[in-house]
């Protein structure tokens, strides 16, 4: 009897000693193992009478429940200071800079659209999407394009087994829009659109940026108004001339392109008051066609819609002489004109540091 006591004090005791989870194993394995010695101990039943072993038995087993348990409350312990001295180690100090040095860049394309939100967000715009793969109904017909008019040659459209075609340009998220939402709207819609047409200066697919205003008592003041404010935010240049010059698309009636002040002299671009004129974006007043088909009365509402090309801006922008090297994925051409991903454009922040 006196040898399970001892031989309980000895096995509490190496519990306590072990200052490690592999020492307390060892422990566990020494005593309760299938070698281990409360394990073995229980041979020596069999030469006992039946009052010993009885009592002898309860003893045993009350040792090892004892062992168990403080075992277990000994590996939480342990457990308990190794997640300490793990996270002593593994401590991050928020304070210290953030890496200035990426591999990753935000390309042009990213980079404009983002500044775009950014500026006609201020404004109260919200982004809106709509599907690369369009049907002739959005892309054209609600547009106010008739079917077979002219306008649609102008597109180059890629049209799709069954019927689909992708889309030609951010428009059809207008109608989209109009149809899913009710006036007052202000909606910006950037995403990719597609023309069969691939040279120095065009590529099959490209980026444009929709804007769409619908209201009461909307006109061309605030068509002015807005896109004046943008180009100019966008642009960096406070005092960028404008001009609006009279144009003809199907959804947009009175229809305008808006040109900026450049000067093309030894033959580099260069915005800003030079004396000569740069084609920027094109607008109008909503056709009252364009606002039945999407459900509204013409005589209620009114609004103003606007698109531009993305890559265009890039390159007037930031000085990038080739379209086709915006999708070739050169590494040393997006390290070059890329932007860093943490420097995100905000009107209060900057567009583009
Ligand atoms: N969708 C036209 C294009 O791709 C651009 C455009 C012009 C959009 C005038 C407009 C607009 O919303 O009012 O050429």
């Amino acid at each position: 009897m006196s040898d399970i006591e001892t031989l309980k004090a000895q096995s509490l005791q190496a519990v306590k000693d072990a200052a490690t989870l592999p020492e307390l194993e060892e422990v566990r394995v020494a005593f309760l193992g299938k070698k281990g010695r409360l394990t073995e101990i229980m041979k020596t039943l069999g030469t006992m009478s039946v009052e010993e072993r009885k009592s002898f038995g309860a003893a045993v087993n009350l040792a090892k429940d004892e062992l168990t348990q403080t075992i277990d409350a000994r590996k939480a312990e342990l457990e308990g200071f190794a997640l300490d001295a793990r996270l002593k180690q593994e401590k991050v100090d928020v304070t210290l800079p953030t890496r200035t040095r990426h591999e990753g860049r935000i390309h042009p394309v990213t980079q404009v659209i983002e500044e775009a939100v950014a500026i006609f967000g201020e404004m109260g715009f919200s982004v809106a999407e709509g599907p690369d793969i369009e049907d002739d109904y959005h892309n054209f017909e609600a547009l106010n394009f008739p079917a077979d008019h002219p306008a649609r040659a102008m597109h180059d459209t890629f049209y799709l087994k069954g019927g689909k075609l992708l889309r030609t340009h951010t428009s059809p998220v207008q109608v989209r829009a109009m149809k899913k939402q009710k006036p007052p709207l202000r909606v910006l819609a950037p995403g990719s659109t597609f023309r069969c047409d691939s040279d120095m200066t065009h590529t099959p697919m490209f980026h444009q940026i929709e804007g769409l205003v619908i209201e009461k008592n909307i006109h061309m003041g605030h068509l002015k108004g807005c896109l004046i404010e943008f180009v100019k935010t966008f642009f960096e240049i406070d005092d960028l001339p404008v001009r609006f010059r009279a144009s003809f698309f199907p959804f947009t009636e009175p229809s305008a392109e808006m040109d900026i002040g450049c000067s093309r002299e030894g033959g580099t671009l260069k915005l800003g008051n030079g004396g000569d004129w740069l084609e920027i974006l094109g607008c109008g007043m909503v056709h009252p066609n364009v606002l039945k088909a999407c459900g509204l009365d013409p005589e209620e509402h009114q609004g103003f819609a606007f698109g531009m090309g993305v890559e265009r801006l890039a390159m007037l922008k930031y000085g990038m002489p080739d379209l086709r090297a915006f999708f070739d994925n050169d590494i040393r051409w997006l390290t070059h004109y890329g932007f860093g991903a943490l420097d995100i454009p905000s009107l209060i922040g900057g567009l583009s540091q």
